[in-house]
């Protein structure tokens, strides 16, 4: 394991020739605090019902603070626990020193927690961070909830979530980068980079979990922890890409996914875990499984009971059990049996040892008094940075007649008591904000607009206010309805089987819309949704997805022109949900959809999708011209010229893509192979150049075999995925 020093692989292995086999185990050991008297419900599953909404925030608060709980002190003090859930800094330093001062080889205790978009300084979910195309972003924030988190202890995050997913029904595909390999595996390495690499101080760095390896996003049907079926080609060519780029990073840790894959649940997954992560990849850190996951193999049937899932998950290469104790209560038994060997056991401590090595836990174990409280008042250049964040992940998907930006003194009424809430724009897995530091949309369109006033007229859930309707399009000079989904609706086991506005909102806006005064619909939500009757009708639609802290005064400077919205879909919307999976990068059949009856389609859809993969308009406007091709030794010299046509500043993604027009393998339709995010003046114009290496122009056959192949190659370059200039040429490599 070559990040860590001679010296420090010294240590590791001198600590281990002294472990006892009980101890090693304790090691592979992860603990949440468990409830205690009258509770059927383990932590996880609490933390799970208050993120996903089932309980408050507040109810939360007040279980954890009223039940009993067990941080298993007896089985730390034995060394039968190697890592811990905790999140209350007072609480680790205490766990922490029985650990370090009252176990037998003090050795010191992980803690680890969802940290997914943000600790205290929340920014915006993943699918609408990545549609930022910033990696320079995506690092700093992921830099930022390292700093906040490892000031209260959690030195562990179990993210970045890498999932690919090409099926909004899905829920958790608001965890993750969205539809792209290239997109993502850009988002996987700023990510980890951003978790880990400032190591001027343990105070700034975390160890990243890369999740959920694998092929969890692929859910069959969108429907959460559902089987997963896939052909190897779309394994290595779009699935593992990002967890690729993320341990050519050095990401410390991954944490395996619940889905089977093929047949073989993930967390006993030979193939992917030994052959794959650890062998192919060279994969230094350790494997964790998800929570209770080990158990539930017993539930997908491919073990008996829990010894045999022990056993199986250990030989798999799953490192460190999440929460069943199965480990603890059968492993020994299993390797006195001959069942698992030593040196299966040995090869998890030695990774999970020098995991906490490398995060300088041995040397500095405790949160000091002067961190601890860091955080409680956010810094200035965190509040700004969440801002930032925000505002560069807000799409603009139509704006008919130019009725955005807003002016300020127009009578604006807001709409839609999501716009109130500060609760609902933290968007999922997101536990250690304070309510005190989140602006609500209302909030921030006051201190933009002097003139707005709120009508709640409906949400989500429940009826419409039919006098709020009234009182708001009598009042407005234009209406801005803030509608969408509350955070429970997205996330984990969040799936929809029906992806438009839930509820009565659509009914809402037909109120609204009546009247004939502009409407600007605003979305708040956790997933691409189907938008096809809001686009026929709404003129002007806004997708803020769910921003984090700062999303009130993100979304007002984009209402009022402040912010020109530059940000881009990391995923397709279809028109409707029957379109699900959809996505850009599919392969083409012999039958591409078009009006024609005998083509691959539905009847009763438009063919096409409504906004693809990389949309994302703008209060300019961008023309692309002079696309050229030139073959270089290593690659191809991809050049095009993007002029703002508009009459104000804008920044434009500009985005590169090739098709591999007929090889050993049916490939995509277009794939991405760069982007660059560029600022321009109205009038102005400039020339992007690309570079793409020929090694990156193959791809990966079933058997996992890499191959460029001779032939004819489509570059495309455009502001989306759809709508781009095109070349060819003849490559032989
Ligand atoms: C289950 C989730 O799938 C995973 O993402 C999370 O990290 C663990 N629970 C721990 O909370």
């Amino acid at each position: 394991m070559n990040y860590l020093t001679e010296e420090q692989k010294r240590r590791v292995d001198e600590l281990l020739s002294q472990m006892t086999l009980d101890e090693k185990i304790g090691q592979m050991n992860q603990e949440s605090p468990s409830i205690v008297g009258g509770f059927d419900v383990p932590f996880e599953e609490l933390i799970e019902m208050m993120t996903d909404g089932r309980i408050s925030k507040e109810e939360f608060g007040n279980i954890m603070s009223s039940a009993k709980q067990d941080f298993h002190e007896d089985a730390i003090r034995e060394g039968g626990v190697g890592s811990l859930m905790v999140q209350d800094p007072v609480k680790v330093n205490e766990l922490q020193k029985i650990a370090v001062e009252e176990s037998r080889l003090g050795i010191p205790l992980i803690f680890g927690l969802d940290v997914i978009h943000g600790f205290r300084s929340v920014y915006p979910i993943a699918v609408a961070e990545a549609g930022c195309f910033d990696p320079e972003l995506m690092e700093a924030t992921a830099r930022m909830a390292a700093k906040e988190s490892r000031a209260s202890g959690v030195a562990w995050h179990f993210a970045p979530m890498l999932d690919i997913s090409r099926d909004a029904r899905w829920g958790r595909i608001s965890e993750g980068p969205g539809e792209d390999p290239y997109l993502a595996s850009v988002f996987a390495a700023a990510k980890v980079k951003g978790l880990q690499n400032d190591r001027s101080d343990t105070d700034n760095y975390v160890a990243a979990c890369l999740k959920h390896y694998i092929g969890y996003g692929a859910a069959e049907s969108g429907r959460d922890y559902n089987t997963v079926s896939m052909a190897m080609h779309l394994f290595y060519n779009v699935y593992l890409k990002p967890f690729e780029a993320a341990v050519r990073e050095g990401a410390q840790t991954v944490m395996a996914s619940f889905n089977d894959l093929n047949g073989v649940p993930c967390t006993v997954n030979e193939f992917t875990l030994r052959k794959i992560l650890k062998e192919s990849l060279g994969f230094p850190g350790f494997v964790v499984s998800d929570a209770n996951a080990i158990r539930e193999c017993v539930v997908h049937g491919i073990a008996e009971d829990d010894a045999d899932a022990g056993v199986k998950a250990a030989i798999a290469g799953m490192d460190m059990d999440m929460g069943t104790e199965i480990y603890r209560k059968h492993l020994k038994e299993a390797v006195l049996a001959g069942k698992v060997g030593m040196e299966v056991i040995d090869e998890a401590v030695r990774r999970i040892l020098s995991v906490k090595m490398w995060l300088g836990l041995f040397d500095h174990p405790y949160v000091s008094e002067e961190t601890m409280h860091r955080y409680d008042t956010l810094p200035e250049e965190h509040i700004a940075l969440a801002r930032k964040s925000a505002e560069e992940s807000i799409v603009l998907l139509k704006n008919e007649n130019d009725i955005l930006p807003i002016k300020k003194e127009a009578k604006v009424a807001l709409v839609g008591n999501l716009a109130d809430s500060r609760e609902e724009i933290i968007g999922a897995w997101a536990m250690s904000w304070q309510e005190k530091d989140c602006v609500s949309i209302y909030e921030g369109m006051k201190a933009e607009f002097p003139n707005v006033r709120y009508f709640p007229c409906g949400g989500p859930e429940g009826d419409i206010n039919e006098s709020e309707v009234l009182a708001a399009t009598d009042y407005g000079d234009v209406i801005v309805a803030v509608l969408g989904e509350l955070v429970s609706m997205s996330g984990e086991a969040a799936s929809r089987a029906d992806i438009t506005i839930p509820g009565r909102q659509r009914e809402l806006l037909e109120r609204l819309l009546t009247t004939g005064k502009p409407v600007v619909l605003v979305l708040m939500n956790g997933r691409p949704l189907a938008l096809e009757w809001e686009n026929l009708y709404v003129p002007a639609i806004v997708e803020a997805w769910h921003l984090g802290i700062q999303m009130g005064p993100a979304v007002a400077a984009v209402l009022s022109g402040k912010k020109n919205p530059s940000g881009k879909l990391s995923a397709t919307f279809p028109y409707v949900t029957g379109q699900c999976p959809v996505y850009y990068n599919h392969p083409n059949t012999g039958r591409p959809g078009s009006k024609s009856k005998f083509t691959s389609r539905y009847l009763d859809v438009t063919p096409g999708v409504l906004y693809p993969f990389g949309y994302g308009l703008s209060y300019t406007t961008f023309e692309y011209s002079d696309l050229t091709v030139k073959e270089e030794q290593d690659g191809l010299a991809v050049s095009v010229k993007v002029k703002n046509s508009g009459s104000c500043g804008g920044t434009e993604v500009v985005q590169l893509y090739m098709q591999d027009v007929a090889a050993s393998l049916v490939r995509p339709v277009k794939e991405m192979k760069g982007f660059e995010k560029i600022c321009l003046e109205s009038g102005e114009s400039k020339v992007v150049s690309f570079c793409l290496k020929k090694q990156d122009m193959g791809f990966f056959d079933n058997e996992g075999k890499y191959h460029l192949e001779d032939g004819l190659f489509r570059i495309y370059a455009g502001g989306n995925s759809r709508d781009c200039l095109t070349s060819e040429i003849n490559l032989e490599f």
